[in-house]
């Protein structure tokens, strides 16, 4: 050989060396519009990596792929054998949610490796116009058993992003969420969302989580890493093959109504799995819940007993009365005096009701008022002795012909059949499972308190219909910091919100609490209305007491109109911790919605409304704060007024401080 050739030889050599990816084992695949691509490559000693380029700049540097298992690594040591890519092109139905129709419209790249030790591991990849996700596919193989350590999925920002995160070990997510930039963040829960050093913005969770932990992210520099929550043994998954990690994904768009838009996480979890899912029907309920949190009622039996059947029966009339479907009872059976000093080795009943609770009277009167019960389950955390009763627990409630349940896990660490474990363990995320799949026998629709983080299965579930994880509107009644600021709000649309729909208990009229006289919810009544659009929940409560809502019928009106149920939904403008403005479509109806918030500043916003039908006049009803209304000094000022609007239209709205708006537009 040449001397000269020699040298090429060489310099090629040490080019290929210093490139993240040897050029050989490279492969991409890009969005069908071209703007996003994923490339794979196995960088030197075979270590998986991915790197994500969009509109021609990289936005993901090179970053690691793989695990380590119980008896060896799977970092390294893997070679190529194929690779493979389609495309897909679908648009499916949702049997509830905040649009009708949903587009999945994806390219998909499958690299098959084989590891050193002859493990076979396929990685998925799909890309999306509006980002891009992974997941780790073990395939039947000589070995059947692998027992997961850790994960070492990593994202390396090329720029450092701002991160809107809340720490991992917050108890049942109820946290603030709070923004740092990347390099400052500690492990956080999954999800997160990113604002981009070039103004775009993405939002970085997993889909599909059936049977494996929860993840959270770690943070180092720009590069971000994978925590699996463990079981106490410190494992982190016990999987036997051929298995499927749950989806990896982060969505990725230039602005908030898009990424607020993005259905990618639903896409990636697999269709209905009910054949006939017309029993499950979204509803607004109220409940005799508020009256505990404030210290009014109690849940055990008692002087203040809230849970009677004379209790019950005044909140049925007031929903029959005022077009809500359904009523929750919280505290009706027995298990709940040992509350205060609450531990997982008590339980409660569940199909034994506490004297002053009549059930088979109150199902009778539910048929007659043709209101519905929302069944409760608190397990205390007792999630092992929940499963010994969860056939008996439905089937109680299903000849009751309650056909939703709230079901609730208030302890930090649950009891699993597995023993005590993270509720986002592996064993946690098992035994949500099992109770979705048990109640979806039984005809009965979930909401779930204390749950792990949602990762779309309503997809394949759709009786999971609501679900909490979120600082909800329970901690204004009785925080000691006295209740959520403002601007908490206008957070959980972006954060939250973006994991699937909350119960976040919208609807509070009443400002005052006596009892307990430090707290108070930061808002004024518009922008308690203006929730019941930006807040999305298939089982929408409207929380506060019948009592308060009969003060303020014109107010009321519109919880009794607003739908739970949508065809379109749009994010007309916002930013993230500042105010938000949405637009949704009733479901199968013509008429809109549109509801406004904003944090402890006081603002105006112009309401294009570009999205009614051409030609057509729409009456608004207008719900709006008044010009002197403030969270603090005057939350009660509301003014209700009318106007024709077309397609061509803005509505200019002043929001007070902690205020909002909310409108119909009724088509005429
Ligand atoms: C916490 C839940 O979030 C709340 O809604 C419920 O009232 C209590 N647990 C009691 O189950």
């Amino acid at each position: 050989m040449k001397n000269s050739t020699m040298k090429r030889i060489l310099y090629l050599m040490l080019v290929a060396l210093c490139m993240s990816f040897t050029a050989c084992h490279r492969t991409e695949v890009c969005s069908p519009d071209g703007r996003l691509a994923v490339r794979f490559g196995l960088a030197a000693d075979g270590v998986p990596q991915y790197e994500v380029v969009r509109d021609g700049k990289t936005v993901i540097e090179p970053s690691s792929l793989g695990f380590e298992l119980a008896d060896m690594s799977l970092r390294a040591g893997f070679r190529l054998c194929d690779s493979r890519q389609s495309s897909h092109d679908e648009t499916w139905e949702t049997v509830w949610g905040e649009e009708r129709l949903i587009r999945d419209r994806h390219n998909e790249l499958i690299v098959s490796l084989e590891h050193e030790s002859g493990v076979k591991m396929n990685i998925i990849f799909r890309a999306f116009n509006d980002g891009f996700a992974f997941c780790y596919d073990f395939p039947e193989q000589e070995r059947d058993s692998i027992v997961i350590m850790s994960e070492h999925s990593s994202y390396c920002w090329a720029q450092e992003p701002q991160v809107w995160s809340i720490p991992w070990r917050t108890e049942y997510y109820e946290a603030l969420w709070s923004k740092a930039a990347a390099s400052a963040c500690d492990t956080a829960c999954s999800p997160v969302t990113l604002e981009l050093a070039d103004g775009g913005f993405a939002f970085m969770h997993e889909a599909a989580l059936t049977d494996y932990p929860a993840q959270n992210y770690t943070f180092n520099g720009l590069e971000m890493g994978t925590y699996l929550t463990p079981w106490q043994s410190g494992v982190a998954a016990y999987k036997a093959t051929p298995f499927m990690t749950p989806w990896r994904f982060v969505i990725l768009t230039d602005n908030l109504p898009d990424l607020v838009a993005s259905r990618i996480m639903l896409n990636l979890n697999e269709p209905c799995a009910i054949e006939d899912p017309s029993w499950i029907r979204p509803m607004k309920f109220i409940g005799i819940w508020w009256g505990m949190h404030q210290g009014s009622m109690t849940w055990y039996a008692g002087p203040i007993h809230g849970a009677t059947t004379e209790n019950m029966k005044r909140y049925m009339d007031f929903a029959a009365q005022n077009g809500i479907q359904a009523v929750l009872a919280e505290g009706w059976n027995v298990g709940w005096d040992g509350w205060s000093t609450w531990d997982d080795t008590k339980h409660f009943e569940f199909t034994t009701p506490y004297p002053d609770w009549d059930m088979d009277e109150l199902a009778r009167y539910s048929d007659s008022v043709g209101v519905e019960i929302v069944g409760h389950h608190e397990t205390g955390g007792n999630a092992a002795h929940y499963e010994s009763v969860l056939d008996e627990a439905y089937a109680y409630y299903q000849a009751h012909g309650v056909h939703a349940v709230k079901t609730g896990y208030v302890y930090p660490i649950i009891t699993t059949v597995d023993g005590k474990q993270f509720n986002r363990s592996q064993s946690g995320v098992r035994h949500y499972r099992k109770v979705i799949e048990t109640a979806a026998r039984y005809h009965i629709c979930i909401d779930n308190h204390e749950p792990v983080m949602p990762t779309g299965l309503q997809r394949t579930w759709p009786n999971l219909m609501s679900q909490e994880g979120v600082r909800g509107q329970e901690w204004n009644a009785w925080a000691k910091d006295g209740g959520s600021p403002c601007e908490h709000v206008t957070v959980l649309p972006f954060t939250r919100f973006m994991a699937g729909p909350v119960d976040y208990t919208p609807g509070v009229f009443n400002f005052e609490n006596p009892i307990i006289p430090d707290t108070r919810v930061h808002s004024t009544l518009a922008n308690q209305l203006g929730l019941f659009v930006v807040f999305y929940s298939p089982l929408q409560m409207a929380c506060d007491l019948p009592e308060n809502y009969r003060k303020r019928p014109e107010a009321f009106r519109f919880i009794h109109d607003v739908p739970c149920d949508w065809e379109h939904s749009r994010l007309l403008s916002g930013v993230i911790g500042d105010y938000v403005v949405m637009a949704r479509q009733e479901r199968g109806g013509d008429d809109w919605y549109v509801g406004g918030i904003t944090d402890e500043q006081a603002r105006e916003t112009d309401v294009v409304l570009d999205f009614l039908d051409k030609g057509a006049s729409y009456k608004a009803v207008i719900y709006r704060d008044g010009a002197l209304a403030d969270w603090e000094r005057n939350p009660y000022s509301l003014i209700i007024e009318e106007q024709e609007v077309t397609e061509g239209d803005t509505l200019h709205m002043a929001m007070g401080a902690g205020g909002g708006f909310a409108i119909q537009l009724v088509k005429q």
